[in-house]
């Protein structure tokens, strides 16, 4: 088989066959005898023409067997999973495994860390002193046959092609593809080995896909992907278009997910862990009342279970930053909006974030909104409060922030932070 056929075939619009797809993604996970360039040529094809279903889901199914698909089948709990596209302020994993972990199920979350303006799970629970991110496939295990819960780096050997692949997406313009975005995600987590996942596809300012049929059309993509792979699967679309809670940044997030751990927490919060917690029981065949267990302090318990065996120590306190800013309203009136691409664009500014891989971040960096939208503010009032490690940090905070917090006349009707849920796509 040669690559410039698969290429040619692909730039003219044909389906990829499931021969052409098995050689091209093996041979170039595994060698060199495909070129980058060649690659580049192919995902670029794909970018402009697309794929079919069943050619994305074996496309999907031959990122998975360039690597291990983790074989959870000893463990006598249901395994069921979440994975949200990104968004601003986004705790939820924190609330929801040991949520999902406190019904019954096991949830083996493997992730990776965040790039640009939003956090990566790996990076907010590193925040919690001790607490390491590695763990062997039996350590792994272990945990999600006592606990229940387990959040974990991904191994290199969970679909190696995808690393491979997203590196020259990310170089090549064709990041922001439906089919290369679902198989590039879908991949990962069908290779964790779960029975079953709840997918949060976010749209909105903040998020991955700002308009409401793109973030639809990934969601069935994934969905469909998810199916055909045997994993029963569903997708909530949610609103991203505020900051998600009120806070921003990893320390001051982990705190939050502890809040609504202990029954408290801003509404949105609790209610899209509460919406998707129950979607996950209802895929993993728990009869459980996810409210419940929340309000009963079962999930705060789990965590603080996980996070122990894994060596960290919520009692140890988490990390602040060193320094506060404030910033006030322009003006007085009605917030409309606490828009989530630019607080978390700033955040990122403060430290939160990374802009290369290997960057690290700050453990206390991030934004605390001190209102919400729909709160009447008076000109001068404080509307946000920005900590950083190293004050010179502020200013391009402070400008990436210009326009976040609009303010008007207009009573703002909280919309459900949950849009539409696909179960059938
Ligand atoms: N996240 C992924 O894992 N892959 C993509 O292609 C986009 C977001």
């Amino acid at each position: 088989m040669r690559a410039l056929d698969v290429i040619v075939a692909k730039r003219d619009g044909h389906r990829l066959t499931d021969e052409q797809i098995d050689w091209f993604i093996s041979t170039y996970a595994g060698s060199e005898v495909i070129a980058d360039e060649q690659a580049a040529a192919l995902v670029m094809a794909i970018f402009l023409n697309g794929m079919e279903d069943d050619e994305l889901a074996h496309w999907t199914g031959a990122m998975i067997d360039s690597g291990d698909r983790l074989d959870l089948s000893s463990i006598d709990r249901p395994t069921v999973d979440k994975h949200s596209t990104g968004g601003v302020g986004d705790k939820i994993s924190l609330i929801v495994v040991p949520l999902l972990a406190a019904c019954g199920a096991a949830v083996p979350q493997l992730s990776g860390r965040g790039l640009g303006h939003t956090g990566g799970t790996l990076d907010k629970m590193e925040a919690i002193p001790g607490w390491n991110a590695q763990m062997s496939l039996a350590q792994m295990r272990e945990q999600l046959q006592s606990i229940g819960g387990v959040i974990a780096g991904a191994s290199a050997s969970l679909a190696p092609a995808d690393r491979k692949l997203y590196a020259l997406r990310d170089v090549t313009g064709t990041v922001e593809s439906i089919p290369l975005i679902a198989s590039s995600i879908m991949s990962k987590k069908i290779a964790e080995g779960t029975d079953a996942l709840t997918l949060d596809v976010k749209v909105g300012s903040g998020a991955f896909m700002g308009d409401l049929a793109s973030a639809d059309a990934l969601a069935r993509a994934m969905v469909r992907i998810g199916q055909a792979h045997g994993v029963a699967t569903s997708a909530l679309v949610t609103r991203m278009d505020d900051v998600l809670g009120v806070a921003v940044g990893n320390a001051l997030e982990v705190r939050e997910a502890l809040d609504v751990l202990a029954g408290g927490g801003p509404a949105d919060v609790v209610a899209l862990s509460v919406a998707l917690a129950e979607d996950m029981a209802r895929l993993a065949g728990l009869d459980a009342d996810p409210a419940a267990v929340l309000a009963s302090g079962a999930a705060m318990e789990t965590f603080d279970a996980m996070v122990r065996a894994q060596g960290g120590d919520l009692e140890a306190g988490l990390p602040s930053a060193p320094h506060r800013r404030i910033v006030v309203a322009g003006s007085s009136g009605i917030v409309q909006a606490i828009d989530a691409r630019h607080v978390g664009v700033a955040a990122w500014h403060l430290g939160a974030g990374r802009a290369r891989k290997e960057d690290p971040v700050s453990a206390g960096a991030g934004i605390m909104c001190l209102v919400r939208p729909g709160d009447t503010v008076a000109a001068g009032e404080p509307v946000l409060e920005l900590h950083a490690d190293d004050e010179e940090r502020f200013a391009r905070a402070e400008i990436a922030l210009e326009g976040a917090i609009p303010i008007g006349d207009e009573p703002v009707d909280p919309s459900p932070v949950v849009i539409e849920t696909i179960t059938d796509p």
